[in-house]
């Protein structure tokens, strides 16, 4: 389905409990400012006014308090909180569960997007929504890896050089049906496989996302470098506004 219109409701989750210890700051990387705004609004505001979105549930550490006072403006769909688990996947499970509170049908699509990203670009959500409502498994963000690859030994020397045709970097969001999702989080957790990502879950299954050209500068701010990258990719897309109030959704 291409058209925007005709999208089938779907929900939102940003898992935003992670501390970022790469980054070396002394707060969570979400709360980190980018123009005006903290990484996490801009992320968000990546979201507001796509056609079908039901509600957006974010992970929080359990003591994080920043958020929702933050977030008040947010007002265009409800904002849910729920607390994040010791993992990025215990607390998108946390998250699920309280979508599926709101939303009894198993089939409804959740897409998953790190709070910590984000430059992701309008279109590439649209394209992922597109890809993932016509996909049986879900889909996902993805690039081609552009560098040549190198596996390294204990020692930090180079073991081998491995193969990069058909290989990409996996970005987020990544999108699959509410019910499927869980289930696959569930069952990689009770076979104790530690898990980077969403669609890592959905493949433990023995099902195949289906992968959706994203763009590179869709970057996971990580370590401290990345954060002026991330204002000159926002500057370069256009969304640089650091004379601007806080978005209001
Ligand atoms: O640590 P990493 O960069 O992979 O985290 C990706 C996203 O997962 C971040 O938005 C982070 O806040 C979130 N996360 C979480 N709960 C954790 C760890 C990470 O929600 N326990």
């Amino acid at each position: 389905m291409s058209n925007l219109s005709q999208w089938q409701p779907w929900w939102l989750i940003i898992p935003a409990a992670g501390f970022g210890q790469r980054m070396g700051a002394d707060q969570p990387k979400q709360y980190l400012t980018l123009d005006s705004r903290s990484v996490l609004e801009v992320t968000l505001s990546r979201f507001i006014g796509l056609p079908g979105l039901q509600g957006a549930v974010l992970a929080l550490a359990p003591d994080d308090a920043l958020a929702p006072a933050l977030l008040a403006n947010f007002k265009d769909f409800p904002l849910h909180y729920a607390v994040g688990g010791a993992t990025r996947s215990a607390s998108v499970r946390a998250a699920l569960r309280t979508v599926q509170q709101h939303c009894l049908n198993d089939q409804t699509l959740v897409l998953v997007h790190d709070a910590a990203r984000p430059c992701v670009r309008r279109a590439d959500i649209e394209a992922l929504l597109t890809g993932a409502f016509a996909a049986k498994d879900g889909a996902l963000l993805a690039t081609p890896v552009r560098d040549t690859l190198k596996q390294a030994n204990t020692y930090h020397t180079v073991q081998a050089t491995v193969p990069r045709a058909g290989v990409y970097h996996a970005l987020t969001p990544q999108a699959f049906a509410c019910g499927l999702l869980a289930h696959a989080l569930d069952f990689a957790e009770q076979t104790g496989c530690a898990l980077t990502d969403d669609s890592s879950a959905i493949e433990l299954l023995g099902k195949a996302p289906q992968l959706v050209l994203g763009h590179a500068d869709n970057i996971k701010i990580t370590h401290p470098d990345d954060l002026p990258l991330a204002r000159l990719i926002l500057q370069a897309q256009g969304q640089w506004h650091p004379a601007q109030a806080p978005l209001v959704g």
